[in-house]
């Protein structure tokens, strides 16, 4: 038996995805800016594609919708393009318990002169609007505010943050790589200039996501080079990975809601199964609103890297919070912002759902991990 619980690192493609994918690899590789007919016939299944990730996000305007490499790309151009637009705006705003893709591009910024401020979170990792309030100002340019944390799950007030940027006059960007396709978006109604997307979170492919950028923002392209993208975005295109992402907003679409139900009912069956089993389990951020498929639980007295150990020797993989902190034993910078002290975070796991998860799967980590637990409990100095 195995159990892949890490979909906040990465989903398993959609097998409508990889079939959708499947000509581009193959036979269709034409080069869609090519004059010709054999590269030009592609263009309309990126423009379906196009169309697709619009719907998905609520955009009105498909053509808004430019595609990248995924959400890194696209947190970086929304940032360092947003706080060059106008010269007397060069301030930048975000949260402390922002993805590395916007965090370590804010400090960036930051050495280059772009003045920063870092919002705070309350205990329970949701956004302080008091203090991003404060931090909002006539030399900001841009603000950006994730739309779920990666760690937690926890939902962010993105419509409040949007607006408060808009009064001030500040662009508002949205890191929304972990909330688009698993819980309603509407960027028009939620008054979101820029939002980044990924494909691998949603079940689609790896390099590829989208930055939507509202009608009227004259955001200044991030790479150079050719016309693509109507000069926005320059790179020959991903047709396979475009392509893939379209058919993955597709699918995300349909099955939203109800796809929202069935994981939230396993994930509370995790959740519930581990407190009446393990003593001491703390689920992090247990009252805030989260997304449905992700929870953190505090293991006290036990390290995180340990416990991860032993699941995967039983086929079990799970994280102790983003990948790209994988490797690193420094704890988590989302539960330190959230004040949670060092030790509990060097203890804490993350398990995230997704679509294909399977209640069978919920219950060998039930069947597996008390046991993990206890033995560690046994032999550890902290316990
Ligand atoms: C919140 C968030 N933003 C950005 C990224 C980076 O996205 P990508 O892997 O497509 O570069 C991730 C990936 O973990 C993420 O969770």
């Amino acid at each position: 038996m195995k159990a892949y619980l890490d979909n906040n690192a990465t989903t398993m493609p959609a097998p409508e995805v990889v079939d959708a994918m499947m000509p581009y690899l193959g036979a269709e590789y034409g080069n869609p800016s090519s004059f010709h007919t054999f590269g030009s016939s592609v263009m309309p299944a990126l423009e379906s594609a196009r169309a697709s990730v619009a719907a998905l996000i609520g955009a009105s305007d498909a053509s808004r919708v430019f595609f990248t490499s995924g959400g890194t790309e696209s947190d970086n151009w929304a940032l360092k393009s947003g706080c060059s637009i106008d010269p007397g705006r060069p301030g930048i705003v975000t949260t402390t318990v922002e993805h590395p893709a916007v965090l370590e591009t804010a400090r960036h910024l930051g050495e280059t002169g772009h003045p920063v401020g870092l919002a705070a979170v309350t205990p329970e990792g949701s956004l302080d609007l008091d203090s991003y309030r404060l931090l909002l100002g006539p030399s900001v340019g841009v603000a950006s505010v994730m739309a779920a944390n990666n760690e937690t799950g926890v939902l962010m007030p993105l419509a409040e943050a949007a607006s408060l940027a808009r009064a001030e006059g500040v662009l508002f960007h949205t890191d929304a790589v972990q909330a688009v396709g698993k819980i309603p978006i509407d960027v028009d109604r939620m008054g979101i200039d820029m939002l980044s997307l990924s494909g691998h979170k949603l079940h689609g492919p790896k390099g590829v996501g989208a930055l939507f950028v509202r009608a009227g923002i004259a955001l200044p392209p991030f790479m150079h080079g050719g016309h693509h993208e109507g000069g926005m975005r320059a790179g020959t295109y991903n047709v396979p990975g475009i392509v893939g992402l379209g058919r993955a907003a597709e699918l995300a679409l349909e099955a939203m809601e109800e796809e929202r139900a069935v994981v939230t009912a396993l994930r509370e069956r995790l959740e519930q199964g581990i407190l009446a089993t393990c003593p001491g389990a703390m689920i992090t951020s247990g009252a805030a609103p989260r997304l449905p498929n992700t929870v953190n639980i505090i293991f006290r007295g036990v390290e995180s890297e340990s416990i991860l150990t032993l699941l995967d020797m039983q086929g079990i993989s799970a994280s102790s919070g983003s990948a790209c902190s994988t490797g690193s034993r420094d704890p988590s910078h989302v539960l330190l912002a959230m004040d949670v002290d060092r030790n509990c975070a060097n203890s804490a796991i993350r398990f995230s759902l997704s679509r294909y998860t399977t209640a069978a799967e919920i219950d060998f980590v039930l069947e597996v991990l008390p046991g993990i637990i206890a033995r560690l409990r046994s032999i550890s100095p902290y316990a």
